[in-house]
């Protein structure tokens, strides 16, 4: 299958890319490179007949236009966002003008593009989204395919007013979709501003390891190669106008996985005196921090038959080893804008 996949460049879309070169997909990776890109998570397949590079970005619908005449995808992986929480604190605009107009302009080519072919039923619309559109759980519960929405950051604010957008286009205008919202995800290649990276960074640099408020807040962690894997698989089997919550079943507070990233770190690289947790400091809480997040995968499990490979001490261990192998990589992103830097505090 011929896949435009858009934000291809950041940390899931280059794992979706990488996968699905692999599966013998071609795959057309549209990206802006802002910030958070890094073509380098592309290099494996860089050089495959099966790929190509546009860089385009999504408020330009003319750009837009021409990638899908170019190339004529049969399917769309739209993974390209703003994307962290606490730049949607500080700067909203951005994440109104990609994740919202961004979509938008990407539905009304996909639609028009479409339109042109005789509306092929087997296309897809494949809108990748965040459980954070559903707001914050207590200390039970899960969230489901059917929780309503109540977005309470502007990053998950505008996520969530993109998935009502695809929706809508298949409902009014018949445009064949797919829609998923995931857990948070970890692993390779993760831009070194989110909470995992900055972990093992600071720790190995000697630095304070920064906990918001008293590190309660819960999250569901999935490895990202299992994230891509999922798509990949509810791109092929999943049905039209379905949505699918992803996700591991690996709940932890923030404190624990902090604590559990030491000790791997501990017994990977031991410091010469203490553990990497006596690093650990706590700062001022994210202003509307959700409490916790936790997914239902039934739908995944039962109906596409898909599960993650690994468990989140698997995935950890995984982690940390690629980034203590892979200093060529994170070093000089440690220089972009904002990143080391505390962000979110502007509300
Ligand atoms: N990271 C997570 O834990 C997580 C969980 C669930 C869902 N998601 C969703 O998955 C997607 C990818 O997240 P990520 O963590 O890989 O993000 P990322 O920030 O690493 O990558 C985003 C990519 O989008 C590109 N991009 C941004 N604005 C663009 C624009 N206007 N036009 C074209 N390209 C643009 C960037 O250059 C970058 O390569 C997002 O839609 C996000 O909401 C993320």
């Amino acid at each position: 299958m011929k896949i435009l996949v858009t934000g291809g460049a950041g940390f899931i879309g280059s794992a979706v890319v990488r996968q699905a070169i692999a599966a013998g997909h071609s795959v057309v990776n549209l990206d802006a490179l802002t910030y958070s890109a890094c073509l380098e998570n592309v290099a494996s397949v860089a050089d495959s007949p099966n790929y190509a590079f546009v860089q385009a970005d999504l408020r330009d619908r003319a750009a837009l236009d021409k990638v899908f005449a170019e190339h004529t995808p049969e399917a769309v992986m739209h993974l390209a966002a703003e994307s962290h929480v606490d730049r949607s604190i500080d700067g909203p605009g951005d994440f109104i003008e990609t994740n919202i107009l961004g979509t938008y302009n990407l539905l009304e080519a996909t639609r028009s593009f479409w339109v042109a072919k005789d509306k092929p039923e087997s296309f897809r619309f494949h809108h990748i989204s965040t459980d954070e559109v559903f707001g914050s759980l207590g200390p039970t519960g899960q969230f489901t395919e059917t929780t309503p929405y109540d977005p309470r950051s502007p990053y998950s604010a505008s996520k969530a007013s993109s998935d009502h957008l695809v929706r809508a286009w298949h409902h009014t205008y018949g445009l064949p979709i797919v829609l998923t919202n995931c857990s948070n995800n970890y692993g390779p290649y993760h831009f070194p501003e989110k909470l995992i990276p900055v972990i093992i960074l600071n720790a190995l640099a000697g630095k304070p390891l920064p906990i918001y408020g008293d590190g309660s807040n819960i999250r569901d962690w999935l490895y990202v190669e299992d994230h891509a894997d999922a798509l990949l698989t509810v791109l092929a089997k999943g049905r039209n106008g379905e949505c699918y919550n992803i996700g591991g079943e690996n709940e932890k507070t923030n404190l624990e996985l902090v604590k559990t990233l030491c000790a791997v770190l501990d017994d990977k690289r031991s410091k010469n005196e203490g553990s990497y947790a006596d690093q650990i400091t706590f700062v001022a809480d994210r202003p509307g921090h959700d409490a916790r997040y936790a997914i239902d995968p039934t739908r995944m499990q039962t109906e596409l038959g898909w599960r993650p490979s690994v468990t989140v001490e698997e995935g950890l261990e995984k982690t940390v080893d690629w980034y203590l192998n892979n200093a060529d990589w994170w070093q000089p992103l440690l220089g972009r804008a904002g990143v080391g830097e505390r962000l979110g505090t502007k509300a």
